[in-house]
């Protein structure tokens, strides 16, 4: 579950905003899942904005709201279908055969027929790929309450008390809230691709620290959530005012498809691994997280080959090794991180695959001993031999069943110069700025051997920068919005836990 904390419900409503409209520029003909009630009445006003000004076009968007009161129709002044066609539907470009809406005047006997109707619609409009859910004080979403079951599915349900008096601010007296609805069951919001939690206002704080610090519970309807592996809770600062841990991170606001690290909050205490191929590949592709990352963790650089074949002037085998070994520790120093040479026979093999099998060992006496939380790869569309030897050898130590594993390794991806990452293939940027990248350059510069033939340093900056200038515009903020600068350079990861 991600935590986005921000100052007030007018923040909260801009943010889950962005996230529909991206969701909606992505894929046009997008499957939302809507909620009424006060807290997604900010969002729906901004997506009226956003319309007039021809941001966004709905025409082909399918929507499946979660709920309505049993027994009103369509035209009563309370009933959500009204809410939403004064709120959204009617100020925008939604067509009316994309709506759906829970009826509320169906028939007692033929109820439980439409509401396995309503399920079969979701589910042949491909599922829903954005749900907007709002919190009840009781933990409901939708109208599952209390007790509900994590399997349920649309059906009419019972309102609770306490449902029935918090919604009695828009009747005119108590005994007018209906006492019945008809609901999306706990199971079919879990079956939504991409869930949304908006959470506002004091009253909402103890429900807020329950989802999101509680446990799975049945008595809380919202716990279900914790299961799921893609739910953004936006919530303000009044309703975060019980949450235990500080959530509040600036950068996730445009933080949309990546995730994004400075150097003051890496991962700490861990054991790392940075896997270089050859010699330098390890300062070239990522000494900026290196070096910020060797201040609060134990980082090792495997050396996985000698390096010797490059070419250097007048020098033996024996006599490259060293020199470029030399470099290795030079660098080691200057990054903060402690190398260990692999010596891999792959390097010299004329048969690969045995001494592949040869360095697996050697690589895994290696991983048993100091047990690294994560490792740092070349990513798989590297092309280079030697980058995907080396792959190979790391990846054959995991284990066959890892993902039975308790504690997983963290595998993180890198592109280096000469293999870049196309715009799908990362997920995690470090952002950082001038002096670190001074550091990683002072690094690539101890490889003398190799800059002295090819400007590693100035491609390895060059492509930094363009990444730093680039991404934030392009992919964090949206197309044509505007980001924020979150740090001049970047290095970029995928990160993928086996
Ligand atoms: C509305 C819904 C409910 C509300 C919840 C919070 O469609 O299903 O779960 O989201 O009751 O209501 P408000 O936002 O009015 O506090």
């Amino acid at each position: 579950m991600k935590i986005i904390v921000v100052d007030n419900y007018n923040e909260l409503s801009k943010t889950a905003t962005d996230y529909v409209l991206a969701q909606v520029w992505e894929k046009p003909n997008s499957v939302l899942g809507l909620a009424t009630g006060s807290t997604p009445v900010g969002l729906y006003k901004e997506l009226v904005k956003a319309y007039q000004a021809e941001r966004v076009n709905f025409s082909r968007v399918k929507t499946f709201n979660l709920d309505e009161y049993f027994g009103l129709g369509a035209q009563h002044k309370q009933s959500y279908a009204y809410f939403m066609q004064k709120r959204l539907f009617g100020e925008t470009n939604f067509k009316s055969e994309n709506i759906n809406i829970p009826q509320g005047n169906t028939l007692n006997k033929e109820v439980s027929g439409y509401c396995k109707n309503y399920e079969q619609q979701i589910s042949k409009a491909g599922g829903i790929d954005l749900q907007i859910l709002g919190l009840g004080q009781n933990g409901h979403i939708g109208f599952n309450e209390p007790g509900s079951s994590f399997n349920s599915l649309t059906r009419l349900v019972d309102l609770s008390s306490n449902t029935i008096k918090a919604n009695a601010r828009f009747f005119s007296h108590l005994n007018e809230v209906p006492k019945q609805a008809i609901t999306m069951g706990l199971e079919t919001i879990f079956k939504s691709k991409k869930i949304i939690v908006l959470i506002s206002g004091e009253n909402k704080a103890l429900a807020a620290a329950r989802l999101i610090e509680g446990s799975l519970d049945k008595k809380n309807p919202s716990s279900i959530l914790k299961l799921h592996n893609d739910v953004v809770v936006i919530i303000d600062k009044a309703a975060a005012s019980k949450l235990k841990k500080n959530y509040s991170s600036p950068l996730s606001l445009v933080d949309k498809k990546f995730k994004v690290y400075t150097p003051d909050d890496l991962p700490n205490n861990k054991t790392i691994f940075v896997i270089s191929p050859h010699p330098d590949d390890a300062s070239i592709s990522l000494g900026a997280i290196i070096s910020a990352l060797s201040r609060k963790n134990k980082v090792y650089t495997i050396i996985m080959t000698t390096g010797y074949r490059s070419f250097i002037e007048d020098k033996d085998k024996e006599q490259r090794i060293k020199i470029r070994e030399d470099e290795v520790i030079e660098e080691g120093i200057i990054l903060g991180a402690k190398p260990i040479f692999l010596h891999a026979d792959f390097y010299d093999a004329k048969d690969l695959d045995s001494a592949i099998t040869r360095d697996t060992k050697k690589f895994k006496k290696i991983r048993e001993e100091y047990k690294p939380d994560i490792i740092f790869i070349p990513h798989s569309k590297d092309q280079h031999p030697t980058h995907q030897a080396s792959r190979k050898v790391v990846l054959n130590t995991q284990p066959t069943f890892s993902w039975l594993a308790d504690s997983k390794t963290e595998f993180w991806e890198y592109e280096g110069p000469w293999a870049i990452f196309n715009e799908n293939d990362f997920n995690t940027i470090f952002a950082f700025s001038h002096d670190v990248m001074n550091v990683k350059i002072k690094a690539i510069q101890s490889q003398h051997s190799q800059v002295s033939r090819t400007r590693f340093d100035v491609a390895a900056e060059t492509l930094a920068k363009l990444r730093g200038a680039l991404i934030p515009e392009q992919s964090l903020a949206g197309f044509g919005k505007k980001g924020p600068r979150i740090g001049e350079y970047f290095e970029l990861f995928k990160v993928t836990f086996k």
